[in-house]
Formats: structure tokens, sequence, C-alpha cells
């Protein structure tokens, strides 16, 4: 295994056509510009605003992603629970409960770099999932069994920034890389903590930058201005490919440098 630097790049929830046009077309040339050696992508929300389908699971491998998380809305399409068990590179949250179809981590290599990526959903505002927490701990105990140490990813699918955070100082020093995803909007507070864990609150959205979290506005708007529930659409239109750029020293087992990401496509 590689010694020198390991440059990842984790992208935020690709939403609708738009999140698919932005990952297809801006990240293959992205991941040469900016050389990338791996790319961690969050795709619940890729085809048509909700859950993945096996389609666009390949397309977004094609365009060099190399490992899928998933998040409330993985289990939406039901013609993509096969995928989630004959593809180790597509990722569930790992705290669903046992039996859950598919899997919440794994252990991958990319360009000579070996690496893990856990998925986990939060409970705040959101699931009564078992304890993302512990789920994490119990995953990296398991993992110090291996002959080498490696990085470990974590995509932390949450509403709430209070529980990101504290995710985040929980695994500092455990993990390379802790970052929220769902929230659709893009934080500013990448940063490396004291034990030497990359951070950062949401990755933002992969998706049309006009839109209300990726969709599109007019009825997004009716809602807030009548109360009732009408349909929303994925928006389509300029977007932006959106997420943190982590840099790891393999050596000291620390994030050395993070940059925030916010690539938008040429009109
Ligand atoms: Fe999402
Ligand atoms: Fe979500």
């Amino acid at each position: 295994m590689r010694t020198d630097i390991f440059r990842f790049f984790l992208a935020g929830d690709v939403f609708g056509a738009a999140g698919m046009r932005c990952a297809t077309t801006l990240l293959p040339e992205f991941i040469q510009t900016a050389r990338i050696d791996a790319v961690v992508m969050n795709a619940e929300n890729a085809t048509f605003g909700i859950g993945l389908s096996p389609e666009d699971a390949e397309k977004l491998f094609l365009a060099g992603v190399d490992v899928v998380t998933g998040g409330n809305h993985t289990f939406e399409k039901r013609d993509f629970w096969p995928v989630l068990e004959s593809r180790e590179q597509i990722l569930r949250p790992a705290n669903f409960p046992e039996g859950t179809p598919g899997r919440g981590f794994g252990i991958f290599e990319k360009n000579g770099f070996r690496f893990g990526v856990i998925n986990l959903l939060g409970r705040e505002d959101m699931y009564p999932m078992d304890c993302p927490f512990r789920r994490a701990d119990a995953v990296l105990e398991s993992w110090k069994a291996e002959a080498a140490p490696f990085p470990a990813i974590v995509d932390f699918h949450a509403e709430s920034n209070r529980e990101k955070e504290a995710m985040g100082l929980y695994l500092d020093g455990r993990a390379a890389a802790v970052v929220g995803t769902h929230t659709h909007v893009q934080t500013a507070d990448e940063r490396i903590f004291a034990g030497g864990t990359a951070y950062m609150t949401d990755l933002g959205m992969t998706g049309a930058d006009d839109s209300v979290i990726g969709v599109d506005p007019e009825n997004a708007v009716k809602r807030n201005l009548s109360q009732v529930l009408y349909k929303l659409e994925p928006r389509d239109g300029p977007g932006s490919l959106r997420g943190l750029v982590v840099d790891y020293d393999p050596v000291s087992g620390r994030a050395v440098r993070v940059e925030r990401i916010a690539l938008r496509e040429k009109q």
C-alpha cells in the first residue's frame, strides 16, 4: 500500500436529473484536475429525487465514483434492493436493524490505497434507528482485526447539526473523515479536529442551484403559502457538484488538508 498523501473527494446528495448530469459531466474532469484518488458519493436522491435506480448507480460508477452511500430514501425503489445485496460498492446506513438488505460499511482499494467507508443515519428529527454512535464503534472495533490500519470515512446522513458535530468529535482520532449529508445545504464549517479527523456538517447537494433543496420552487413555495402538500418535482436547470476534498497522511494517520468544493456547471 502507498504511504504518500491519499486524496479523496466526498460528494453530497445527487438530486434528480440535474444532479446526475452534474455528477456525470463535472466529476470525471474534477478527478483528473484535482488528482483525486477515490470518490465517495451520497446518491439517495439521484433518481427523480427519491432513491437510486440500478442504471443511475452504474452511470455514477462510470463517472468515477468508487463508493455510493445512501440514507433515508435508500429503500424507496424496490428494484434497487437486489443491487444493495450484490454490489459491494453501494452502501445503505449501517444502523438499520439486523436483517435489513444490503450492507452499511465496507473496505475498498483504489490507486494503491485501502480505505473503509461507514454509512450511518441520524436519529434527531429523523427515525428511531439503532444507535449510530455505538454502530460506528462496533464497525471500527471490527476493523482493528485487519492486518494493517487504514483510514475510515464516515458519511453521517442526518438532519441535526448538533448530532453531526457530536459524531465528528466522538470519532475524532478514530476516523479520517466524518461528513454529514441529507440537508442538501452546504455548510462552511470544514475543519480538522485536534485528533486529526476531517469534518464538515453537510457536504451540500449535487443538483440544480435555483431549487428548494433540489425540487422545483413553484410547488415548494405554494406549499409554504397554502400549507397544502402540492406534489414536488425535481428542478432541472444549471447545477453544481458539491463536497469536500480531504488529504490524508497514512504515516501520521491524520487528515492534513480539507477543501470545500462547489463546482458550477458552465452555462
Ligand atoms: Fe438527500
Ligand atoms: Fe436524506
